[in-house]
């Protein structure tokens, strides 16, 4: 099908612009791309999660791997692999690390791999799935971050959904299905202990760490218990459209399709997506991040259901990434990122922020849309 006039069109500005900021940002690694945010000093690990091992830190090569991909210019392919040869230093400090593993190593040293054959890049991938397979507890389900964020040794969120095509990937690399064996049970304990009647999703949820029993739920990121931060339905959407697409699952498609038809009766009309589909209507908070992988989720998820049962979805996530693209991108060289107004949490002060990852589903949603470039998930 032909690509629509929109997509062209923003994919030719961000052609423009990436081109310079790259060069500009070769040596960093930016989270907030327009000032570099709390992060700015991650040249090194610092063990706690919050330098070099800060978990976004694989979108910034993985989104020069897409412009790689979309314009074939080498450029993009070296300064990506700045970023990870950087990211490997953390494997020495080790402590720094948690389930955010595929974001950080599918995006950079998967996405070298899968393009040019890097052996190198193959040993960093299955580095990082052991890794994450040994966050693993036998009685359902990936422990989520690390005891630096207290006592949370039965915490497993929804996010993590997303990271599970690490372990897909290691498995159909080596032929051993250990690590897709834990993917499966961690995606079935969150399809028991996540998603609600109505589709929504938890963020956190505590297990007994000794018996796996469900203790609670809690808001997390989002405006508190029970209620349904966007960004964490869209990890859902798009983790569990993921676990199908590496398994051919139908529970992991159905579950994905009760997350959508969830989302879809909650986006807005105009497309822009708040941070929590239950806050308040003031302030009117928004999170153009969760916005952007939540169409990805949607477009990705139609196309796997086939164009005539995908139909609604596709056009879901055409909805919100051209109200991204219409009425919250930057394209001028003023600021380095696209995606405005993002947010970390609905409780927290950083709001209307960049996230690097926010220009990264931006980039993917567009490609997809143009059917241009490979999955990387
Ligand atoms: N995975 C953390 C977040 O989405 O903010």
């Amino acid at each position: 099908m032909a690509t629509e006039k929109w997509v062209e069109e923003t994919l030719e500005k961000v052609r423009k612009k990436i081109i310079v900021t790259a060069e500009k940002n070769k040596d960093k690694i930016p989270y907030r791309t327009d000032a570099q945010g709390d992060y700015d000093d991650n040249s090194e690990p610092r063990g706690d999660g919050s330098g070099l091992d800060w978990w976004t830190n694989g979108f910034w090569g993985g989104t020069l791997w897409k412009m790689y991909e979309d314009t074939g210019n080498e450029r993009y392919a070296e300064i990506a692999r700045i970023s990870e040869k950087k990211l490997e230093k953390c494997f020495e400090t080790f402590t720094g690390l948690n389930h955010d593993v595929g974001f950080m190593y599918m995006l950079t040293a998967g996405a070298d791999y899968r393009l040019t054959g890097n052996k190198d890049s193959l040993r960093t991938l299955l580095h990082a799935a052991n890794l994450l397979a040994g966050r693993f507890n036998p009685v359902g389900y990936i422990r989520a971050w690390n005891d630096v964020w207290g006592d949370n040794v039965g915490w497993a969120i929804i996010d993590c959904m997303m990271n599970l095509s690490l372990l897909y990937t290691a498995s159909e690399i080596t032929k051993d299905p250990r690590f897709s064996n834990v993917a499966k049970r961690h995606a079935d304990t969150v399809i028991n202990a996540f998603i609600r009647e109505d589709g929504s999703c938890c963020h956190i949820v505590e297990f007994n760490p000794e018996t796996g029993e469900r203790v609670k739920s809690m808001g997390g990121q989002g405006y508190g218990e029970g209620s349904s931060w966007t960004r964490g339905q869209a990890w859902g959407l798009y983790g569990f459209v993921i676990s199908y697409i590496h398994t051919g699952d139908k529970k992991y498609l159905e579950t994905a399709v009760r997350i959508a038809d969830y989302c879809r009766k909650n986006v807005p009309d105009n497309g822009i997506i708040p941070i929590d589909f239950c806050q308040p209507k003031e302030p009117a908070l928004e999170d153009c991040c969760g916005a952007c992988i939540m169409a990805c989720g949607f477009i990705e998820l139609a196309k796997q259901l086939g164009e005539e049962k995908g139909k609604e979805y596709l056009e879901t996530g055409k909805k919100i990434l051209k109200a991204i693209a219409e009425e919250r991108c930057d394209y001028t060289l003023e600021c380095d990122a696209f995606v405005q107004n993002c947010s970390a949490a609905y409780h927290s002060k950083d709001h209307n922020m960049t996230m690097n990852y926010a220009d990264y589903f931006f980039v993917e949603g567009l490609q997809k849309l143009a059917d241009i470039g490979s999955f990387y998930w």
